[in-house]
């Protein structure tokens, strides 16, 4: 998805060039979001009367080559010096008009570059703004829903030219439907930046060597303008004590995402939707239109404890390497001061004043998309055992495309690595309207699935930059099972069942060392594979899952055809595409289902299919009826999943990266999808 970085500097003296870096240097942070092409908007000088003006600089493909635009401009003075300044800049995923230049972000009100804007999300209603604005003699030069923003809050100025830079935003973003998250920045209002946010995540960092005046900055609550044609505007009508943060000396950063902001400062504030926030003078307010009765009336000054060595390759080729290694710790993170193996309890503190809620529930739905599904696939099984509740897995798209039914005393789990998927969100909020108990298991501080949610579970498993979700979803798996092992506390029967378990989740780091230390096998399987069209990819029970999110993971990084098949439904249709070209993969371990598995391996082998098993390490019975073979260390049957899916993982990083693909940003897909 798009990504957005702006800079603003008050009485922190800056060079150019600085600047410059300071702000390509947040887009690359970003990159992993996925994107086509990238743009910055800066203050300039006017090379013909010396006045003051905003330049941008706008490219087609990778931030490297926005980078080399910018070094090759002859016209700016690198050295020149600024004590006050605001630079703006942006990576974009296309959704309206192909990548190219004119395309890209900042987008300008008109050729003197009097607004300038950047823009992650969709207007949906752009097709109207935009008749509406070239009735009004505007003239359009790109195909973005994006530049109608711009355009239209130089068409509200032009009216009101007395009005704050605030007050304009607000004024235009009552006129936009869809989602969006905007940094503006004016020649109008030199040195003034205002942002906001209505359905994609938007976060400032501060930073400063005064310690910050408050930890909470409140809402100012402005009146309502009343129409855009005819705006009356009021002054701000504070219902609170007025603090600003800052006013000298202070640094802000914009970002949608806090790993582009942390290198410079871990003091973050996450921006709510319609939440405007505005630096005039070094402060910063945060305005709002509308008052609903049960909203925070302040904005909370929050520290992250994100490291910069997390967002950081380090000694690995990829950011997929480095999260496929760093499993073994991910996951004790994940279960870190949560499970204690010494008494065998587990205390989940987001949800553990839910519990007598959600044990009264009728049944458990899990929502979500990707990986992030499928991690719930991999767990339903075990969430029925220990729950003795009906279980919904649901797509978070089809979901909402069903209108499904959904009752107050349902316990809805959301689950998302980013926590701003938008068909997610979207579940989340129908099922919020209902009445359901809403849960959310996420891997990101701030994000909305987190703050919409009315409890939950933070995965922990640290910042995960490759668009192929690795180590979340080990962490996700986890803490669901922490989950359904916290509703069956109580039950005697379940003792033993649930004790087996946590002795499993205890030796899981040791475990997934062991599985890592298969990487040059995979590697070599890789080799064998890589020239191939397809893969199919077979397994039952607690392995479905593995089967699901393995194939997920080879379509989405190499572009071959790859699917999960339950070996149960082979009888079914998919058999027929066995025959003796056909690679397969069967996961095949040692629980309940192994011997309709053994069938299946052995229904494929009769078709001259010639699979790779996928299978325990000490199961010496299975290898032998192996061409090929994977060890994975035996563990209790419903974490088996964890083990399991790390050589898919592995083997599909190798596989894409002999096909020449690059595993951290696949084409066509985004880190995190922000639009539906
Ligand atoms: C997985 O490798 C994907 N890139 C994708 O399926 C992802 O899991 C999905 O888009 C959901 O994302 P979320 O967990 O951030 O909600």
């Amino acid at each position: 998805m798009c990504g957005i970085f702006a800079y603003l500097n008050y009485l922190v003296p800056a060079k150019r060039k600085e600047i410059l870096d300071i702000l390509v240097n947040g887009l690359k942070r970003m990159e992993y979001r996925g994107y086509d092409s990238a743009g910055v908007g800066f203050e300039g000088t006017n090379t013909k009367n010396g006045g003051f003006e905003l330049k941008t600089i706008k490219q087609k493909g990778k931030v490297a080559m926005l980078q080399e635009e910018i070094a090759h401009s002859t016209d700016l003075d690198f050295e020149k010096e600024y004590d006050i300044h605001i630079g703006i800049a942006h990576t974009r995923w296309a959704t309206h008009g192909e990548p190219s230049p004119t395309n890209s972000h900042p987008q300008r009100s008109d050729t003197t570059n009097e607004f300038l804007v950047v823009h992650n999300g969709i207007i949906t209603n752009y097709k109207d703004l935009k008749s509406f604005l070239i009735s009004k003699g505007f003239e359009f030069e790109s195909e973005t829903d994006t530049e109608v923003i711009v355009k239209m809050v130089k068409h509200i100025y032009d009216k009101n030219p007395s009005i704050s830079f605030r007050e304009l935003v607000e004024l235009t973003i009552q006129q936009l439907e869809g989602a969006f998250s905007l940094v503006f920045m004016s020649s109008k209002y030199p040195g003034e930046c205002v942002s906001t946010r209505r359905g994609s995540p938007l976060v400032i960092g501060v930073k400063s060597k005064a310690k910050l005046s408050t930890d909470h900055i409140p809402i100012l609550y402005s009146k309502d303008h009343r129409g855009l044609m005819n705006p009356s505007l009021h002054h701000t009508d504070s219902t609170t004590e007025f603090h600003p943060i800052g006013n000298k000396e202070v640094e802000y950063f914009f970002a949608s995402d806090a790993s582009a902001i942390i290198e410079h400062t871990n003091q973050v504030i996450f921006l709510e939707d319609d939440d405007v926030a505005a630096v005039q003078n070094g402060c910063l307010t945060i305005h709002r239109i509308k008052r609903t009765l049960d909203e925070s009336t302040t904005r909370e000054v929050t520290t992250i404890k994100m490291e910069i060595q997390q967002i950081m390759k380090g000694s690995y080729s990829s950011f997929m390497q480095k999260e496929i290694f760093e499993q073994p710790e991910s996951v004790v993170n994940t279960m870190r001061g949560r499970v204690n193996f010494d008494t065998n309890r587990v205390v989940l503190g987001g949800i553990k004043d839910f519990m007598v809620e959600i044990r009264r529930c009728r049944r458990l739905l899990f929502i979500a998309c990707g990986t992030s599904y499928h991690s719930a696939v991999a767990t339903r099984q075990l969430m029925e055992e220990l729950t003795e509740l009906p279980v919904v897995v649901e797509l978070a798209s089809d979901f909402l495309d069903r209108q499904t039914p959904v009752f107050r005393d349902d316990v809805c789990f959301f689950i998302s690595q980013s926590g701003e998927t938008a068909d997610t969100l979207m579940a989340l909020r129908y099922c919020k309207q209902r009445g359901a108990l809403i849960v959310g298991i996420t891997n990101t501080v701030g994000s909305s699935i987190c703050r919409e949610s009315h409890c939950g579970v933070h995965i922990n498993a640290g910042p995960e930059i490759g668009v192929a979700s690795t180590k979340a979803y080990t962490s996700q798996f986890i803490s669901l099972v922490m989950f359904a092992l916290v509703m069956c506390e109580d039950r005697i029967s379940m003792q033993e069942r649930r004790n087996e378990i946590i002795r499993g989740l205890k030796n899981l780091p040791d475990q997934i060392k062991e599985v890592l230390k298969t990487d040059e096998h995979v590697h070599t399987l890789a080799r064998e594979l890589y020239q191939q069209k397809s893969l199919l990819v077979m397994g039952r029970g607690y392995n479905y899952a593995t089967c699901l999110e393995g194939a997920l993971k080879i379509k989405e990084l190499t572009y071959m055809h790859s699917e999960g098949i339950l070996a149960g439904e082979l009888k079914h249709g998919p058999l027929a595409l066995v025959d003796k070209a056909m690679p397969v993969m069967m996961v095949v371990t040692r629980d309940k289902v192994y011997p309709k598995c053994m069938n299946a391996l052995q229904q494929v082998k009769a078709r001259h299919g010639n699979p790779i098993v996928l299978g325990n390490t000490d199961d010496k019975e299975t290898q032998q009826q192996a061409n090929k073979f994977i060890g994975v260390p035996s563990t209790i049957d419903c974490l088996q999943g964890i083990l399991t899916i790390i050589p898919m993982q592995l083997l599909s990083m190798h596989i894409a990266q002999l096909r020449g693909c690059d595993v951290d940003c696949p084409r066509n897909l985004a880190k995190s999808v922000t639009v539906e």
